[in-house]
């Protein structure tokens, strides 16, 4: 099917970053948020983080103006999804908060839009399940910052169909990204891996093996990770990384993904890593 309209559902960091590798592509996005102060927020991102883009000669100022020009904004899911041929979902990581969104978009879109969520770990199965489409329904996984990162990890649900999975994979490189399939297990394969990783570096922090500091230095340095694993989980986001060392725990029964107590104790403090402020460093402006 052709896809030329897509509905962004979360004006969040990776909704607002879909929202700009897509426009930047020649789509026409819709970037939608129940609250007019985030999508307005998410707008103010992406025009940043265009201007970045031109200041490095990655794209023209008239590319930025003619993709910017390509997104409107809505507050509404009801109006801002009637003429999308395509879905994606990029809403709070709450699985009664996506399948409830799914049910009703299965009702209000197009017969046949495709939707997809970006989630990092809830099971796209099970997301299917809440619709009357689980043929049209799929992950498409992003990674943060959407605009540098060239991964789209795709992953299938027990009935999604070849049509829809070839359809995302062709989107995925339309907006110049690499495409990857997996199935429909906990974590996928990113988290499955990347998470784990983080646990444990978190662990070396609780048990005083080393330092922040110094953990990220091992892996910077000996790894040749672009950035430590505490870092990342501070731009990640501390309640994130806990949300799916949960349901890697729940979703497999298996104790080796038990959530470090230390992180289970910074995200009850309010530790949220970047956008609070604090995590395992601290960071000056509050930045979503
Ligand atoms: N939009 C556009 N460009 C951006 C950007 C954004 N939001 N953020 C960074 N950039 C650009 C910069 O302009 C810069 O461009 P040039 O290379 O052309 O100069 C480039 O990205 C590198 O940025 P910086 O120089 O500011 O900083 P850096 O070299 O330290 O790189 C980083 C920053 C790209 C974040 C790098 O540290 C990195 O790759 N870190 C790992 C990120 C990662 O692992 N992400 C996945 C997280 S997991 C996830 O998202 C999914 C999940 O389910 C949890």
């Amino acid at each position: 099917m052709e896809i030329s309209n897509v509905a962004v559902i979360g004006a969040g960091t990776m909704g607002n970053g879909i929202a700009h590798v897509l426009a930047l592509s020649k789509f026409k996005v819709n970037l939608i948020d129940v609250r007019r102060d985030a999508v307005e927020r998410g707008m103010g991102y992406v025009r940043h983080n265009m201007d970045r883009q031109v200041n490095k000669g990655i794209i023209t100022e008239d590319q930025k103006t003619e993709a910017l020009n390509r997104i409107s904004q809505s507050t509404s899911v009801e109006t801002g999804v009637r003429d999308a041929d395509f879905v994606i979902e990029a809403a709070t990581e709450n699985i009664k908060v996506k399948k409830d969104l799914f049910h009703t978009l299965s009702d209000i879109c197009k017969p046949d839009a495709l939707l997809a969520s970006n989630t990092s770990s809830i099971s796209i199965t099970d997301l299917a399940a809440a619709t009357s489409k689980p043929d049209k329904v799929i992950g498409m996984h992003f990674f943060n910052p959407v605009p540098v990162m060239k991964l789209i990890e795709i992953v299938r649900g027990i009935a999604t169909s070849n049509e829809t999975y070839e359809a995302v994979r062709n989107l995925s490189y339309k907006i110049d990204k690499v495409p990857v399939e997996v199935q429909d297990y906990p974590g996928f394969v990113s988290n499955r891996i990347l998470m784990p990783m983080i646990n444990e570096a978190i662990f070396c922090v609780m048990e005083s093996v080393a330092s922040a500091e110094a953990v990220d230095t091992v892996m910077k340095l000996g790894m040749n990770h672009p950035m430590g694993p505490l870092a990342l989980a501070d731009l990640i986001g501390l309640d994130v990384c806990l949300d799916i060392m949960n349901v890697l725990f729940h979703g497999t029964g298996d104790p080796k993904y038990r959530p470090c107590p230390l992180l289970k104790k910074m995200v009850a403090a309010g530790y949220l890593g970047r956008k609070s402020g604090k995590g395992f460093y601290t960071y000056d402006a509050k930045t979503s």
